[in-house]
């Protein structure tokens, strides 16, 4: 029998790394997509479009929103699908302070909304829910884990808190099983443009190839544990093939500050960057041309940051006997790599 599999959020970064991965596995892949003005499957369309040309032996779309159930039951009710792996949210920090309703709605709420639906239907579904490392806040402990208390700093981090204890209270209430990834900071080319990694390796290459003039940011100091999107898509499989629901961390366990990701991305595009003034004033100045390619924009910089993030994921390393294959400088190279090739299909 083919294994079947439903994503939401499958046009999204890690959607479409997922929807790959399980493909490639044998899996029969449904996904959920939102309407649009503009068709936005770029994520998906080699797959979709070119790969399987249409054919709906391997991936098949439904339109629904995680903010309208009346779909996501009629979906759920035509796929029933082996596994759920609830990937769709507003997943932006910085912009859940603008629309935080909305994303305490889709982001909060649709959780919800999936697992009710599931519970009526009375499949025997594995749901894995995208928790987020952004639920530990400012936590006063060097590194993360299952049994770090959440301290949720912006409305994105608070409904991803609820709606891990909605994932563990049905677990717990009705026997689901559904379990909570704790994912770290992931990367990848696929990465949207206005997450800080992207934008600077998107914007650095823009500016190479002069396209662009300068790059805007915000808290230069704030510390990521970032890991590589494809290592982490395989361990959301891997919690759900685990002999129990349960909630795992997964991390790198390396932790890096904003700048230091400016200064890598930018020696590997043979930028010079020296760096002038404090705050608000501080600027990057290119020593080989002596144009300043990076300024700070306060628009830039949240209402409430979290400073530091660094994830301990030995749970998962021993248990799902997972472990990131692709380091921070590789990561860099993969997605600097990436972007220099499409600058320069641009600029041609
Ligand atoms: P992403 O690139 O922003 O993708 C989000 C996906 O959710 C997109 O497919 C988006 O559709 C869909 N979506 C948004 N609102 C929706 C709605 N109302 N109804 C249906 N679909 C909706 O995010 P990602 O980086 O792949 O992350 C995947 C999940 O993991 C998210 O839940 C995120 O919060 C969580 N997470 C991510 C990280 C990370 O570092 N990437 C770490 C921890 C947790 P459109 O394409 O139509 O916008
Ligand atoms: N986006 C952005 N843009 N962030 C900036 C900028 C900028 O110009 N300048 C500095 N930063 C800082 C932010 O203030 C934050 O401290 C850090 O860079 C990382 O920001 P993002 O890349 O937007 O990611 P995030 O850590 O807030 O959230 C991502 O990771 C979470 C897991 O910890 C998202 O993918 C979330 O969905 C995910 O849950």
């Amino acid at each position: 029998m083919t294994k079947t599999a439903l994503i939401t959020g499958i046009t999204g970064q890690d959607g479409s790394y997922l929807a790959e991965f399980l493909i490639e596995k044998g899996y029969k892949v449904y996904g959920i997509v939102r309407r649009s003005s503009v068709l936005n499957r770029q994520r998906i369309e080699d797959l979709y479009y070119k790969k399987y040309n249409y054919n709906m032996d391997n991936i098949e779309i439904f339109y629904g929103d995680l903010g309208d159930s009346s779909s996501l039951n009629r979906i759920l009710k035509k796929t029933e699908p082996n596994e759920v792996y609830n990937l769709a949210a507003q997943s932006h920090v910085g912009i859940s302070f603008m629309i935080p309703e909305y994303t305490c709605d889709v982001t909060g709420l649709g959780v919800v909304r999936m697992l009710d639906g599931l519970k009526d239907l009375g499949f025997i579904t594995r749901f894995y829910q995208a928790s987020s490392s952004e639920m530990f806040g400012n936590a006063l402990v060097e590194k993360q884990n299952e049994q770090t208390p959440f301290l949720p700093s912006s409305p994105y981090a608070c409904a991803k808190v609820f709606a891990y204890h909605i994932t563990r209270i049905y677990r717990e209430a009705y026997n689901m099983f559904a379990s909570n990834g704790i994912l770290f900071n992931h990367e990848s080319p696929r990465r949207g443009e206005n997450f800080v990694t992207r934008k600077i390796t998107f914007s650095l290459s823009r500016i190479k190839v002069g396209l662009q003039e300068k790059l805007y940011l915000g808290n230069l100091d704030s510390k990521r544990d970032w890991g590589y999107a494809k290592d982490f898509v395989k361990a959301m499989w891997l919690i759900l093939q685990h002999d129990k629901p349960d909630d795992f961390v997964i991390a790198t366990g390396e932790t890096h500050t904003v700048r230091e990701f400016v200064e890598k991305s930018a020696k590997l595009l043979d930028f010079d960057i020296e760096w002038q003034g404090e705050g608000l004033n501080e600027k990057g100045t290119d020593l080989n041309t002596g144009k300043t390619i990076i300024e700070i924009n306060p628009r830039f910089y949240r209402p409430l940051d979290v400073e530091f993030l660094l994830g301990d994921s030995s749970k998962a390393r021993k248990l799902l006997k997972w472990k990131p294959e692709v380091n921070f400088e590789k990561l860099i190279e993969i997605m600097v790599n990436a972007d220099m090739k499409l600058a320069k299909l641009l600029k041609d």
